[in-house]
């Protein structure tokens, strides 16, 4: 097969709009791209691999490459690799970006025709390997960038028709751990089946109804539906005392909605708010305490550059 010298693959970021803990038990979620991201390159190498990376945890190159040299029958030449991240740290995505840009980049490198169902389901393998019970949604949201409706069950993306949306972006400070907060609320639900299936079902409405706010641009009635779920994320017991100061603060300077993003037990908040009042909104949160992650929603997803 023939193989091409230098790859340089762009993966966005994503945050989790609505959804999030039940999507991992087959209900559907609402998540989007941001304009920061991770950028992998790729070149043939003399001797040994060599991975160069910004990001602390190397697990998913390593998962990645080992999933790619399973399903291609390619031969196996020494690689350079090299990945920046601008997202490390704030629960922005970046180990789900590193594993899909590394598969695109050997993709291309190995000039193997794919599909973004192809990346998909390469890159939710390797995910898979290191979080068992990952639902995928992040996979997804960096492959086909924008928002997307993303079914826990069957694995299937719609894209929402949108360019844009007026949020803001605030860090706990506090790196939260996925796979325990993922573990916790399993255990959960295997003490309270019937309250945790419950929640999960009305944090399924809520997507559905996200939907709809999102097809009418009723901003204000997608800030009570995020409300909504943030208050059933406290129920499921992953936010946090300092997650909701934070939306308390957002909510009492006006903002439409509030919610964590995510596992929980820290990363980031989600602000919605009016479009004309995001600028002052971004400096009153500042102000105000919250450290403000500056960064956009993208529609694009991971991308060769
Ligand atoms: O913390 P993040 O960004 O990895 O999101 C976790 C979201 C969960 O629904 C809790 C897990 C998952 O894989 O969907």
């Amino acid at each position: 097969m023939k193989k091409t010298n230098s790859i340089r693959v762009f993966a966005p970021g994503k945050l989790m709009l609505l959804g999030e803990h039940a999507v991992v038990y087959g209900y559907p979620c609402i998540s989007f791209a941001i304009d920061r991201g991770v950028t992998v390159e790729l070149s043939e190498g003399l001797r040994a691999d060599k991975v160069t990376s910004s990001v602390s945890d190397d697990r998913f190159i390593r998962v990645a490459k080992d999933v790619f040299f399973q399903k291609n029958a390619v031969r196996r030449v020494p690689m350079h690799i090299t990945i920046k991240s601008e997202i490390s740290g704030y629960g922005l995505g970046s180990s789900s970006a590193v594993a899909v840009a590394t598969i695109t980049a050997l993709l291309q490198f190995y000039a193997i025709s794919f599909s973004k169902q192809k990346v998909f389901d390469l890159s939710y393998e390797a995910v898979k390997k290191i979080q068992p019970k990952a639902s995928g949604y992040d996979v997804a949201t960096t492959i086909y960038g924008g928002v997307i409706l993303f079914d826990g069950k069957t694995k299937q993306v719609k894209k929402i028709n949108i360019k844009d949306f007026p949020f803001l972006v605030g860090f706990s400070t506090v790196k939260a751990d996925t796979s325990t907060l993922v573990e916790q609320v399993s255990e959960q639900k295997e003490r309270e089946s019937q309250r945790i299936d419950a929640i999960f079902s009305s944090i399924g409405h809520l997507v559905k109804e996200g939907i709809q706010a999102f097809n009418n641009r009723d901003w204000k009635r997608l800030g009570g539906i995020m409300d909504e779920n943030q208050r059933m994320l406290s129920m499921l017991g992953v936010s946090t005392n300092r997650l909701d100061e934070m939306i308390f603060v957002a909510k009492h300077h006006g903002a439409l909605g509030a919610k964590l993003s995510g596992a929980g037990g820290g990363d980031c908040i989600i602000v919605l708010c009016w479009k004309n009042s995001k600028q002052i909104m971004y400096e009153t949160l500042k102000k105000a305490g919250i450290p403000m992650v500056p960064l956009n929603f993208s529609s694009k997803g991971v991308r060769q550059l």
